[in-house]
């Protein structure tokens, strides 16, 4: 967060505990997990590029949700490699637990961890990699210099963020829905999950922790989505906790009338089959010296 004040810190804390550790969201994860990991499927390379693997690596991929690049990762860094997933809540780490089992990845570990204090001694891994995690992260700062320390000298984070919000995977859905509710206006001190689309941020936080070479590289990618606008618009308004808070407050009508124009919206960007979409996103590098 900008802002230094104690409470209000207090309070994004325990708001984003309970945003990715409700059931709810949990449950949602499942449910759309293989559709989300094809639809994402350009962020999850831009880690791994980023990351420069090479076999036997030790790698900490943060805020690892149900899996995303962790169970990528592992299976590049092969028998002689290990990568340790993490997340604030053992709902989404379990689900990402299961399909390592499934894929018959074995050179993985999975344990609950908060990325301001993490679990593991200083200079463990070569690696510390996130997608779609760090904008949540309450003080980035302080947690990309939780990175620095369990780096070991001449180890490298790769991050991937989303760029900016204005993207058709947010115009032609929720900023559609938000013409027809009234909502609290946001704190503007808040992370929030299209932050990094502010040009030289993410470099800066990196640089500010102490990363040398710290870098970001703006990229778009195309997100396909093998199903309907329907179904692509029910994956969107279940696994925001955010979403689902603006769709409570609507009345029927509003929903519906907001629905039609997602719809639309959607048709737009679909061929009758798939819903192909940019996706700008945002690729932050550093090593620790
Ligand atoms: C949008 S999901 C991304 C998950 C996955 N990496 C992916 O790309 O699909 C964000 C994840 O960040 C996790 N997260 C948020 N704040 C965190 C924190 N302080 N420490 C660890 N994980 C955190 C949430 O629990 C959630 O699983």
């Amino acid at each position: 967060m900008s802002t230094t004040d104690p409470a209000k810190l207090e309070r994004y804390r325990y708001k984003l505990r309970q945003d990715w550790t409700d059931e709810q969201t949990v449950t949602a994860w499942r449910k759309w997990q293989a559709g989300l990991a094809g639809f994402t499927r350009g962020a999850t390379e831009a880690v791994l590029e980023a990351a420069q693997l090479r076999p036997g690596m030790g790698v900490l991929d943060l805020a690892s949700g149900v899996g995303d690049p962790a169970l990528s990762i592992a299976a590049a860094v092969g028998a002689s490699g290990h990568v340790t997933a993490t997340d604030l809540g053992p709902g989404m780490i379990g689900i990402a637990e299961e399909l390592a089992h499934k894929q018959g990845l074995r050179n993985i570990d999975f344990r609950v961890a908060d990325v301001e204090s993490l679990p593991f001694p200083d200079q463990t891994f070569d690696l510390v990699t996130c997608r779609f995690g760090v904008m949540f992260f309450p003080e980035q700062v302080k947690a990309f210099r939780e990175c620095l320390r369990v780096l070991k000298p001449g180890g490298r984070v790769a991050f991937v963020v989303w760029g900016t919000k204005q993207q058709p995977f947010l115009t032609s859905t929720i900023d559609v829905l938000l013409k027809y509710v009234e909502m609290p206006p946001l704190d503007p001190d808040a992370p929030h999950a299209f932050m990094f689309g502010e040009r030289g941020l993410l470099q800066s936080r990196l640089q500010a922790a102490g990363f040398a070479d710290a870098r970001e590289e703006v990229r778009t990618i195309t997100g396909h989505w093998k199903d309907t606008p329907e179904e692509f618009w029910r994956q969107v308004s279940e696994i925001g906790p955010q979403h689902r808070a603006v769709l409570a407050k609507m009345s029927s009508p509003a929903r519906a009338t907001a629905e039609t124009e997602i719809f639309d919206a959607l048709r737009n960007l679909s061929d009758g089959t798939v819903i192909s979409m940019p996706l700008e996103i945002v690729i932050g590098t550093g090593t620790r010296a």
